[in-house]
């Protein structure tokens, strides 16, 4: 609470050093357990792991590729499947679902015979294809805190991948437009799968949120050669290209010459129940249709539901949504339908400090007929061109957009931007060229940790700037802890934010993609938001090369802290045959595995305390 503002002992951790090899790294007092592998079992019938006669089916039995958002949801120990309504009061934290996001395949880092990232891409066979796309999605698997460390449960009712064969509806308000409508699904509300799963969300209803990022990469096609001028721009504008990998010539749904509206049924909001292993994902349409990061909610009882996202590419937009109706925390039925009915807004950064949320409606200001919107599911469909029409703020590279519960203050993280010209810096994106990126504090008004996330004002203003504090260049200056100039160490900045994660006692825990630009690891930087170390970022965790770092999530009690390692050994053509490294099993029959640890304090203590 508020007596117990941010002090230099709230995180007393031994800082780790900027480094680059081929470890994971921790402060001395920790300890991490290799808790899931790419290809690990998650039923106790699936054999062995062995990359080279991996089939689709058997990757459907085992923890997919490229981990990233990492939710736990408690289990209740007296509640069983289908009984989320139970287990979502729970605060176990010793026992849980673990649902982790898959968000990309690397052939040329899994499978042996790939030189270079190019030939990884095309050419591939069918069955080939079938693998990838069966290791991408969702993994959901029991997990439990055993002597051992954490453990998975193999024989878990709950374990379940979620891949490209997974069937989901489609609901809210685009759903059914002609829009989404396919040869194969005339109806537009039914489709086979989620892609490009990057970041996500919890609900207070015992739901995951999974977002779509950069799924224009899994369709290939020439958005030229689309009739309709509005499909044209929108496939253009998600980076669907003749040379993207070539999944379209064995699965034709993502061949866009023979399949126009398929990638309008991706790049959504996907929810989920993880406590009912038969129960059917739902594509959420009211939070838009863009580059997803996560969507993370505010969830107060009695007011509407918020939630936060940012759109992950450059000049994209930060974007809000309030739901209709009202947070009711005992009627579990109720509360299921918040996420479908509701207003999306798009973020409007003012110089001085001031904001403003702008709503997505059809009808209002520029989103009408005359500029191409027949409905409002063509609001929700191109909705980076509705906010740009609107004048939202282009930013650098949204990714989390994230609340702390203690100060109730947003944050967002922007990564960077390399494409922002000079003369399209603002207050909000202030530094051409931004490589290092920043973090921004919205304010909504209200007093500290009661605040009003439904108004449409707010205040903002610049958390940090990533980056060396002493580079010369001053678009690559960092700007730490204001309030106490000489707070960090040599090791305590970092650059190009992604994921963001809360401790219980509101400390900011960031973990980075692009470090190694900058001659060190990826991996988490822990921070107080208040007082007078507001800012001041210590290093806790750092990255095997190549790897960025994913996920954080706390459970509960705020003892184990879950890191996703995606992607380790990256980078420099590498491949099977020749990787960097081989983290983290170090077997030379085995190619490096991205996996999530379960960090704990030596002591049990809660970490960072
Ligand atoms: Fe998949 Fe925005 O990182
Ligand atoms: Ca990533
Ligand atoms: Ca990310
Ligand atoms: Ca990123």
């Amino acid at each position: 609470g508020k007596s117990a503002r941010h002090t230099r002992e709230n995180l007393s951790f031994s800082e780790i050093p900027h480094t680059l090899d081929a470890r994971h790294h921790l402060p001395k007092e920790y300890s991490a357990n290799v808790l899931l592998r790419w290809g690990d079992p998650l039923v106790a019938s699936a054999g062995s792991f062995n990359p080279a006669t991996l089939t689709a089916s058997e990757q459907e039995k085992r923890f997919g590729y490229n981990n990233d958002f990492i939710g736990y949801m408690p289990l209740d120990d007296k509640a069983g499947p289908g009984e989320g309504e139970h287990h979502c009061r729970s605060r176990n934290s010793a026992r849980g679902l673990l649902c982790v996001n898959h968000e990309y395949t690397q052939p040329h880092l899994m499978f042996s015979g790939y030189n270079d990232k190019y030939s990884a891409t095309r050419g591939v066979s069918a069955e080939h294809v079938a693998v990838e796309q069966a290791a991408c999605g969702h993994t959901v698997v029991e997990i439990e805190q055993t002597a051992d460390g954490w453990q998975p449960v193999l024989s878990s009712p709950y374990n379940r991948r979620i891949s490209l064969n997974t069937p989901m509806h489609i609901v809210g308000p685009a759903a059914g437009d002609r829009r989404l409508q396919t040869a194969a699904d005339s109806s537009g509300t039914r489709v086979f799968g989620t892609v490009g799963n990057c970041a996500g969300g919890k609900t207070p209803w015992g739901t995951v949120l999974i977002a779509e990022e950069g799924f224009g990469g899994a369709f290939q096609g020439d958005p030229d050669n689309i009739a309709d001028p509005v499909e044209s721009l929108n496939h253009h504008a998600f980076g669907i290209a003749p040379d993207n990998r070539n999944w379209g010539d064995h699965d034709r749904r993502f061949d866009i010459g023979v399949e126009p509206h398929e990638p309008n049924r991706f790049g959504w909001m996907v929810e989920y129940d993880p406590y009912d292993p038969d129960s059917t994902p739902r594509k959420l349409t009211s939070l838009g249709r863009f580059e997803h990061e996560g969507f993370t909610l505010v969830s107060k009882p009695g007011q509407p539901i918020v939630a936060y996202g940012g759109d992950d590419d450059e000049h994209q937009f930060v974007y809000r949504y309030v739901s209709s109706d009202i947070y009711k925390p005992d009627d579990f039925s109720h509360n299921r339908d918040l996420l479908i009915d509701g207003t999306l807004y798009a973020a409007r950064f003012d110089e001085g400090g001031s904001g403003r949320w702008l709503p997505l409606l059809f009808g209002q200001g520029p989103l009408t007929r005359e500029n191409g919107f027949r409905n409002q599911a063509d609001v929700l469909i191109d909705a980076r061109r509705a906010a740009a029409l609107l004048g939202a703020t282009p930013m650098d590279r949204p990714e989390d957009v994230e609340t702390n519960s203690v100060n109730d203050c947003t944050y967002v993280m922007l990564t960077k931007n390399k494409k922002r010209d000079s003369d399209e810096i603002d207050a909000a994106n202030p530094r051409a060229r931004n490589a290092t990126g920043h973090v921004l504090e919205i304010v909504p008004p209200g007093q500290y940790g009661r605040r009003d996330h439904t108004s449409d004002t707010f205040k903002w203003n610049t958390f940090l700037l990533g980056g060396n504090p002493n580079a010369e260049n001053p678009n690559e200056r960092g700007a730490y802890g204001q309030q106490l100039p000489g707070a960090i160490s040599a090791n305590g900045w970092f650059a190009n934010p992604d994921n963001v994660a809360f401790d219980p006692r509101g400390n900011m825990w960031i973990a980075t993609d692009g470090c190694e630009g900058f001659g060190f690891h990826d991996g988490l930087w822990a921070m107080a938001t208040d007082g007078e170390l507001r800012a001041a970022p210590k290093h806790f965790f750092g990255c095997p090369q190549g790897a960025e770092a994913c996920g954080p999530e706390f459970t509960p009690d705020g003892k184990t802290l879950f890191v996703a390692v995606q992607h380790p050994a990256d980078g420099g053509g590498s491949t099977f045959d020749r990787p960097l490294h081989r983290w983290p099993d170090n077997d030379p029959a085995l190619p490096p595995r991205p996996a999530v640890l379960a960090i704990r304090r030596r002591n049990g203590n809660e970490i960072g305390s």
